[in-house]
């Protein structure tokens, strides 16, 4: 990999009250795109956001937005989340009983790009059959349902092994991780291969603001390429 990893801010972690703002602030800093984190209370032990704010987001900014489907039967609701202003979205293995008819359907049906999120102990082979279908891999470096946690570092191992997989079978996919990324683990992810860094509190948080908070997390990566090349 060369070039260094894209930054997705997740709004989870932002203050809603000023959403457009911190939208405007995050774009200033370089982000690639917004990740919009729906939880549903019953596929993760906590409730998040939904269709109004994904509308929300779609007019508050020009950047791709990314819909990460933390719900069980998201085949329910893609038609919901592509019509409410997605351009991608993120469903989990652990989620979809019939991966391939959601995954098709996001693609062929809506028309919009579609990536697969693994747990921390899902392994990289479930994707084995779907991954010539997909646009993107999300590995989860937290157990999904709160923002603010420890990064889960042997997930990295995983992320590695994808990285080779998708080498080696010559695939255009991008590969995601979110989770507890702060300068520190954004330098990890991006050695082990990652294409997109997912942070939320080290943005939103960033004591200098989101667009600090943005080109720290970028700034950060180019020492984990070089760590990559060692
Ligand atoms: C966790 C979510 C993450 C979360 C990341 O379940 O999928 O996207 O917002 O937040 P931080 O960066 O605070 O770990
Ligand atoms: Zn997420």
């Amino acid at each position: 990999m060369s070039t260094p990893p894209k930054v997705a801010p997740s709004i989870l972690a932002a203050d809603f009250l000023i959403l457009g703002e911190l939208l405007r602030a995050v774009e200033a800093g370089g982000a690639d795109r917004i990740h919009v984190d729906v939880m549903d209370g019953c596929f993760v032990p906590n409730l998040s956001l939904g269709i109004p704010i994904v509308e929300a987001v779609r007019r508050g900014t020009r950047l791709p937005v990314e819909v990460h489907l933390m719900i069980e039967e998201p085949d329910r609701y893609l038609d919901a989340f592509a019509g409410a202003g997605g351009d991608q979205l993120i469903v989990h293995q652990e989620a979809c009983r019939h991966l391939h008819r959601a995954v098709h359907h996001v693609k062929g049906t809506l028309g919009k790009r579609v990536s697969v999120a693994l747990n921390p102990a899902t392994p990289e082979t479930t994707l084995s059959e779907i991954l010539p279908d997909i646009d993107g891999v999300l590995v989860m470096t937290v157990n999904p349902g709160f923002g603010g946690q420890r990064f889960i570092e042997s997930t990295m191992p995983k992320l590695s092994r994808l990285r080779a997989m998708i080498r080696d079978r010559r695939l255009a996919i991008e590969l995601e991780v979110d989770g507890g990324v702060d300068e520190r683990t954004a330098a990890i992810a991006a050695g082990a291969g990652a294409d997109v860094l997912v942070a939320g509190t080290s943005v939103f948080d960033h004591p200098q603001g989101a667009t600090a908070g943005v080109r720290a997390i970028a700034g950060a990566c180019a020492g984990g390429l070089l760590l990559q090349r060692v």
